[in-house]
């Protein structure tokens, strides 16, 4: 497969790009516009971007919203009462069918590598041994990492420390936690300390559901950085959510930026679904309630964005477009700015590999897998603008969907 005409991210002119056997074989600046030959792909000028990555979504809930009640308090916590009411009613049928809609919206969308939390305190795991079944199967269209996410707690929910084993068991890829959600501080910190030892032990990655809840008390990120620190398994660790921190006095979080920077943790903001479950317990002025983006990217971490839900308990829309959910972020963390804008794709591309940790294979360079997008714009900045669709999403050079941008059948007539 050969691609003419297409820009890429960071470089000027306009490349040619040739795959083979599944792998990126060539890329050339060409000399200006060249006509494609017509076995050949011409991107028109358009912008050749690695896949989206989700790096934080629930497919075991997906699809669930209102069932059997709704979420009337918008609050997180209505979201976990009302999910635990649809809990029992999961079949592994049920299940794989709301996911493969998922993932086909998601595929749609241009993504290509998704990780998953499932909840796994339900003692059967029916959602889990779902979801790790439909893993291989799935592997034409995504990379699937699943995490073993503990809904109502570790140390607050019976059996909890051996459901999270036995998910690992089972195929869960990553462990999770919740720490703002176990019944007392000291049951959060020795989950974060138990996790971490977990990893260690079992070569596993981290990614914790932490400090989701607007409390400016809410300190289990430092426990966590440091744990990561203390064992240097960092950059296998990820800090979801951290709300709490748009709450943190300004003092303190100085201070805890130079452990967050020494841990080398990676962060995820959901700015849709935190907007959303956020700012619940205030009058006005209403906290954002996402964490501080801007200041963690200047910083120099590692920070992208997720979605988390698609029409769930605990948010009623969602349509797997990462463009929305990037354009949601950039204008509630003021990353508005020329210097913000033109690298903005990081947070649904580049930043997320790096948190999954598949940067190695991931990415547009010569022997790497030949995934890729093609977008509308020719840059950053003019596919924010224009919030159009993905016109390609190529895996392994094969072709996985493709569309047309609207055209006019009728020429607007200019104003004399
Ligand atoms: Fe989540």
């Amino acid at each position: 497969m050969i691609i003419n005409n297409a820009k890429l991210r960071g470089k000027q002119g306009l490349h040619s790009i040739e795959c083979e056997n599944g792998r990126f074989v060539s890329i050339i600046e060409q000399d200006g516009l060249v006509i494609p030959l017509e076995s050949s792909l011409d991107a028109k000028m358009n912008l050749l971007s690695a896949p989206f990555v989700e790096p934080h979504i629930h497919l075991d809930a997906v699809f669930t919203v209102g069932e059997p009640n709704w979420n009337l308090s918008g609050t997180l916590f209505e979201g976990i009462e009302r999910w635990a009411e649809r809990k029992p009613m999961l079949t592994s049928e049920d299940v794989q069918r709301r996911v493969l809609k998922a993932v086909q919206l998601l595929v749609e969308n241009g993504v290509q590598h998704i990780r998953t939390h499932v909840d796994i305190t339900d003692p059967e795991l029916v959602a889990l041994k779902a979801i790790v079944a439909l893993k291989e199967k799935l592997s034409a269209y995504i990379d699937l990492q699943i995490v073993a996410f503990p809904q109502e707690g570790i140390l607050s929910f019976p059996n909890g420390k051996q459901l999270m084993e036995k998910a690992l068991e089972q195929g869960a890829d990553v462990i999770g936690g919740i720490p703002h959600f176990e019944y007392t501080r000291e049951y959060g910190v020795e989950s974060m300390r138990w996790i971490i030892d977990l990893a260690e032990k079992h070569g596993k990655l981290v990614d914790v559901h932490c400090d989701e809840i607007d409390d400016g008390a809410s300190r289990f990120l430092e426990v966590l950085a440091t744990a990561a620190l203390e064992k240097g398994i960092g950059e296998r660790v990820t800090a979801s959510h951290t709300t709490a921190m748009h709450s943190y006095n300004n003092a303190y979080c100085s201070k805890l930026f130079r452990l967050l920077k020494k841990s080398k943790i990676n962060f995820i903001a959901l700015p849709t679904e935190n907007m959303h479950l956020q700012g619940r317990f205030d009058g006005y002025p209403k906290i954002r309630g996402i964490t501080r983006v801007k200041e963690i990217k200047d910083a120099g971490m590692n920070i992208c964005f997720g979605q988390d839900s698609i029409q769930d308990p605990w948010y009623t829309l969602g349509n797997g477009k990462l463009l929305r959910v990037l354009d949601s972020g950039i204008h509630s963390c003021h990353m508005m700015g020329y210097e913000d804008l033109e690298t903005a794709l990081d947070l649904i591309t580049d930043n997320g590999a790096k948190t999954l940790n598949i940067s190695e294979n991931y990415g547009i360079e010569v022997g790497k897998p030949a995934n890729f997008i093609i977008l509308e714009g020719s840059n950053d900045v003019e596919v924010i603008q224009k919030q159009g669709d993905v016109l390609y999403s190529v895996r392994e050079g094969e072709i996985l969907i493709s569309r047309q941008p609207a055209t006019l059948n009728r020429t607007i007539p200019l104003i004399e």
